[in-house]
C-alpha cells in the first residue's frame, strides 16, 4: 500500500512515520517543507511548498496514493488570529488542494482536526455535538472539515486536543512545562481551561488502524483523564520531581492572547476506543512513555 504523508515534519507525523515504518510493509511517500530526516528504503520524499496547488499534486500524483494523510496545518491559534490569510492557506486551501489530488488519485483521505471547532462551554464533546469555533482557528479548522465532507471522497476526520510527545516535534504543552522545570522558571498556567491531553503515539496508532480498517466519518481522539491545563501542570511538575512552586495559577482572562480560547474543551474518544480498538492513555501513563522517549531517545 502507497501512504503519502503532507506535513511529514509535523508532531503528529513524528510520530506517525517510526510506527508506520515498525508495524506495517507499506510504502511511504514524505511531503514537507523540509529535507525529511528519514532514511529507509520504504520511505521517499519531496520538499515542496504544501499551499501551491500544483506542485502539491506534481509531488503526491506519481506516487499513485492509496491513503494521503493531512498532518499539514497552521496550529498556533494566536498566529491564526494574526495571520488570517495564512491560517485560511493551510487550513482550508490546502484541504481543498488534498481533497482533490485525492478524487484523481482515489485516494482514502486521513484528515486531522481539533476541539478548538467548540465554543467550549460544555467540553468534553462527542461525536455528534454541534461545532461553534469562537476563534479564527477554530473557524479554518471547522471549514477545512467541511471541505472534507462535502468532498465526496472517501475520508476520515480525527478530532484531537493538546498532543504532547518528544522532541523533534515542536514544543508543546507538555514540554513547555518540564522545560520551564529544566531552567527553574516560574510560570503561570491558566486553571479555567480543561482538555485532555493526548499522547502522541495514542493519535499515530487511531492514524494505523483508521487505514487498516478502512474507517469513514469522524472520531474524537484524547487522553483518559480531563483537566484543568493548571491540574495538567501540577501533575508534569510532581511525576518529574519538580519544585511545586514552579507553577502558579492564573486565569485566561489575565492572559493578553490575541485568539479567545474555548474553557471546557476536550472530546470523548469512546466512539474510536470501540470501533478502533484503542485505549487512550491517561496523563500519568503519558507521562511515563514521554520520559522513556526523552531518556532513550527515539527514531527521526
Ligand atoms: N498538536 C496539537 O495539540 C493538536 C491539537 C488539536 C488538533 N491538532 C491538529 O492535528 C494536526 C497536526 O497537528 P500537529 O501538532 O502534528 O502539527 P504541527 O506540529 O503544528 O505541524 C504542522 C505542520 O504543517 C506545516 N506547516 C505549518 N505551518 C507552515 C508554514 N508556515 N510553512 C510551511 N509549512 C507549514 C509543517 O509541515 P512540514 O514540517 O512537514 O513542512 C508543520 O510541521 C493539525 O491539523 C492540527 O490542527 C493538533
Amino acid at each position: 500500500m502507497n501512504i503519502t504523508i503532507i506535513g511529514a515534519g509535523s508532531t503528529t507525523a513524528r510520530a506517525l512515520v517510526p510506527m508506520l515504518i515498525a508495524e506495517t510493509d507499506w510504502n511511504l511517500h514524505l511531503i514537507s517543507s523540509q529535507e525529511a530526516p528519514y532514511q529507509h528504503e520504504r520511505i521517499t520524499s519531496a520538499v515542496v511548498d504544501v499551499i501551491d496547488r500544483s506542485a502539491l499534486k506534481a509531488a503526491v500524483m506519481p506516487h499513485n496514493p492509496d491513503v494521503i494523510i493531512n498532518a499539514a496545518a497552521l496550529t498556533n491559534v494566536d498566529q491564526c488570529e494574526t495571520d488570517k490569510g495564512l491560517a485560511h492557506m493551510f487550513n482550508v486551501n490546502l484541504v481543498e488542494h488534498v481533497v482533490r489530488v485525492a478524487r484523481s488519485t482515489d485516494a482514502y483521505v486521513i484528515h486531522l482536526s481539533t476541539d478548538f471547532v467548540f465554543n467550549g462551554e460544555d467540553g468534553p464533546y462527542d461525536e455528534d455535538a454541534v461545532p461553534d469555533p469562537i476563534n479564527y482557528y477554530g473557524r479554518t479548522k471547522l471549514a477545512g472539515e467541511n471541505v472534507v465532507v462535502s468532498s465526496g471522497v472517501d475520508a476520515t476526520i480525527l478530532r484531537t486536543n493538546v498532543v504532547y510527545g518528544p522532541p523533534p516535534a515542536r514544543m508543546d504543552f507538555v514540554r513547555w512545562i518540564i522545560r520551564a522545570m529544566d531552567t527553574d522558571t516560574d510560570i503561570n498556567v491558566v486553571t479555567d481551561q480543561y482538555c485532555n491531553p493526548t499522547y502522541v503515539d495514542d493519535l499515530a496508532l487511531a492514524i494505523l488502524r483508521c487505514i487498516e480498517r478502512r474507517a469513514t466519518g469522524l472520531y474524537h481522539i484524547g487522553g483518559a483523564d480531563y483537566l484543568s491545563r493548571y491540574q495538567i501542570a501540577e501533575r508534569v511538575v510532581a511525576f518529574f520531581k519538580g519544585r511545586p512552586s514552579l507553577v502558579a495559577p492564573t486565569t485566561s482572562d489575565l492572559l493578553d492572547q490575541a485568539a479567545r480560547r474555548p474553557l471546557r474543551g476536550g472530546l470523548v474518544p469512546l466512539k474510536a476506543e470501540a470501533k478502533l480498538g484503542i485505549r487512550f492513555r491517561g496523563l500519568e501513563s503519558g507521562l511515563v512513555s514521554l520520559r522513556r522517549a526523552l531518556f532513550a531517545g527515539r527514531p527521526q
